[in-house]
């Protein structure tokens, strides 16, 4: 399959699948390679055949979705925002409170909430040594999450990671570097898809990148970010990619001072979907 092949079948299947194709310009040659696997075991070498395919049989869909999901993260992704995470929203939040939670919602393996957790414990908690810190882990495949309680990630992964605190938290198996134990108990991990369920509790602070408000069509976007707000407690700090930007309307939202891609969640916004 040629990659104008490609382009012009993700144009037409995306938005079916209710993600939006500007979403996959850049890393659609990785979406690409797995719908030509899939197709080669269909027995299919066209992209026109293989939309025959989805047309004749919806169950396939469910196959073309999987195929869609971007796996990618790391550790310390976007230095500048855990930098003003652990300097300013974190301590300012965690003043006269007795917990915090945190979700991050499209966890991937685990990058994202192991590096909020080590964030906390080798940043924060000798400041507030009092003060219990939460983080959930969501992810809509239940296969990342297996990889996020093995924890164990190539070099590469950590590569942003401050290097003391992978000195501290990790040991090295093989090729391998493994989370220690004691960094992954205020970690919880649950498969949970963003647009069918939520987690039965509030959060102070709530990670949302790389997910719906680049890959979820205008509705999707719209839709998970009300439903991420009905999970923010007033006061409580949205956090988004830096290449994203919320879905209008985004009134109860303003940009946190002077840190970009985090946002004050302000009044409660009523939710309907
Ligand atoms: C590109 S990764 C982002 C990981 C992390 N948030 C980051 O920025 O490094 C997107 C993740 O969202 C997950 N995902 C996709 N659709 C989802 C949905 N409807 N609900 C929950 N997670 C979803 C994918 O499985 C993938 O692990």
């Amino acid at each position: 399959m040629t990659d104008t092949d490609c382009v012009a079948f993700l144009q037409w299947a995306l938005p079916r699948l209710g993600l939006r194709w500007a979403g996959y310009r850049k890393v659609r040659r990785r979406v690409c390679k797995r719908i030509a696997r899939r197709m080669r075991e269909l027995g299919l070498c066209e992209a026109g055949r293989y939309r025959e395919r989805l047309e004749a049989d919806p169950s396939e869909w469910r196959a073309l979705g999987t195929l869609c999901a971007i796996p990618i993260s790391r550790f310390y992704r976007d230095r500048e925002v855990f930098d003003a995470l652990g300097a300013e929203v974190l301590p300012a939040l965690a003043r006269g409170a007795q917990h915090l939670e945190c979700w991050s919602a499209g966890c991937a393996s685990g990058e994202e909430p192991y590096t909020l957790a080590l964030l906390w414990r080798l940043q924060l908690a000798p400041r507030f040594p009092d003060l219990g810190f939460r983080v959930l882990g969501t992810d809509v495949d239940a296969r990342l999450l297996q990889r996020a309680r093995a924890a164990c990630y190539g070099a590469g992964s950590l590569a942003a990671l401050p290097a003391a605190w992978r000195a501290q938290a990790f040991e090295q198996r093989g090729r391998l570097w493994c989370l220690r134990e004691g960094f992954r108990a205020r970690v919880e991990l649950l498969p949970q898809d963003l647009l069918a369920e939520l987690p039965d509790r509030e959060f102070d602070v709530v990670l949302s990148r790389n997910l719906a408000f680049t890959y979820f069509d205008a509705e999707g976007a719209r839709r998970a970010l009300e439903r991420i707000a009905s999970r923010l407690r007033p006061g409580g700090a949205l956090v988004i990619g830096v290449h994203e930007r919320l879905p209008p309307p985004a009134a109860d939202f303003e940009p946190w001072p002077g840190c970009r891609a985090i946002y004050r969640c302000n009044p409660r916004v009523s939710t309907s979907s």
